[in-house]
């Protein structure tokens, strides 16, 4: 006689011991599957004699009922329990702080450009912008250096393998360009960028560094105008108590020329290797355009006259900051750069 009591008491306690998807699934095959235990006791229940069979059919029938909605009930249990411990590992923490986007500043130098930009617009300049790439003719001819000119040497100069093109070795080619595009109206600029010289590397020079020309044109300009320009823009730069000198100098395109010197920041005066021990420090090279310049420019230097003058940002950081290596600009350290942030 078939004990379908005590299987559904046997199976119903097994399928609560029953935690996870295999179990489950080994569990079914043992009981409901086309060998498990019910199976074959619903297929042996024709084998009973005629009058035992609508009891038992009836009672195997609930077995079957019990064990199907046990089955289904705890299958879903384990499934919920199963989501709850993939949800609690796999938890995306939403707390967590997100990681930080680390804010970048302009240059040091650029930051230096914008404020000479800012003193001589004061004074009335604007901006003139011109090209990095240049030929020999505006960087040297016409600004007074034929071929050969000795001059030459104090520029020197990286060239294209094209005859005739090069960097441009200071912004001075810039006052061609500028005097082209404005003659025949009086007109003040200032001419920011980039430079380069094939030259050695020291603490107070790099192949690539920046100046900012300036170049004023009118009639009865004098070189009295361009002291005071300059007076005025080395105390906004630099405050009132630092010291400005001018030496009597010579550039092919300017004359009379000069050079400009602050006293050192980082010596106060006394002489260090970043002012070779002068207790100055070069900033600046100008004077009055020349004739010549002047001429090529479109200007007759009879009834017109300027002044020009090209300053380094670098060296004026160097001062301002009190830096003893123009290097570090363009080192690309960030424990140097981001002091200026
Ligand atoms: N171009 C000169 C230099 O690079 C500087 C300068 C500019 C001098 C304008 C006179 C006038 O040294």
């Amino acid at each position: 006689m078939l004990d379908l009591q005590e299987l559904q008491a046997r199976a119903l306690d097994e399928l609560a011991n029953a935690d996870s998807q295999e179990a489950l699934e080994q569990w079914r095959h043992a009981y409901l599957g086309r060998t498990g235990e019910l199976t074959l006791a619903l297929r042996s229940i024709g084998q009973l004699p005629a009058e035992e069979r609508p009891a038992a059919g009836q009672q195997a029938n609930q077995v079957r009922q019990a064990l199907t909605e046990g089955f289904e009930v705890r299958q879903a249990a384990v499934n919920e329990a199963a989501m709850a411990a993939t949800l609690a590992t796999d938890a995306l923490d939403v707390r967590l702080p997100g990681r930080p986007q680390t804010l970048g500043h302009v240059h040091v130098i650029t930051q230096v450009l914008r404020d000479i930009y800012g003193i001589f617009r004061q004074m009335g300049f604007s901006v003139f912008q011109t090209r990095e790439v240049e030929d020999d003719t505006t960087n040297f001819q016409l600004l007074n250096m034929p071929p050969d000119h000795p001059a030459r040497d104090m520029w020197s100069t990286f060239y294209a393998t094209t005859p005739g093109v090069l960097l441009r070795t200071h912004t001075s080619p810039g006052q061609i360009h500028a005097m082209r595009q404005f003659y025949p109206d009086p007109f003040r600029v200032i001419l920011p960028g980039k430079c380069y010289r094939y030259e050695q590397v020291t603490t107070r020079s790099e192949h690539m560094f920046h100046q900012v020309e300036g170049l004023a044109i009118g009639q009865n300009i004098t070189i009295a105008d361009l002291k005071g320009v300059l007076e005025h823009f080395a105390r906004q730069m630099f405050g009132p108590e630092r010291k400005l000198r001018f030496r009597a100098s010579y550039f092919p395109f300017t004359e009379p020329s000069a050079e400009c010197d602050v006293d050192c920041s980082i010596c106060g005066g006394a002489g260090c290797q970043l002012c070779k021990h002068s207790g100055w420090l070069e900033i600046l090279g100008g004077g009055m355009v020349h004739p010549e310049v002047l001429r090529n420019g479109g200007y007759d230097p009879d009834v017109y006259s300027g002044f020009a003058f090209g300053m380094g940002p670098e060296r004026l950081a160097l001062l301002k900051y009190g830096i003893n290596d123009i290097r570090l600009f363009y080192a690309n350290d960030l424990r140097f750069l981001q002091q200026f942030g």
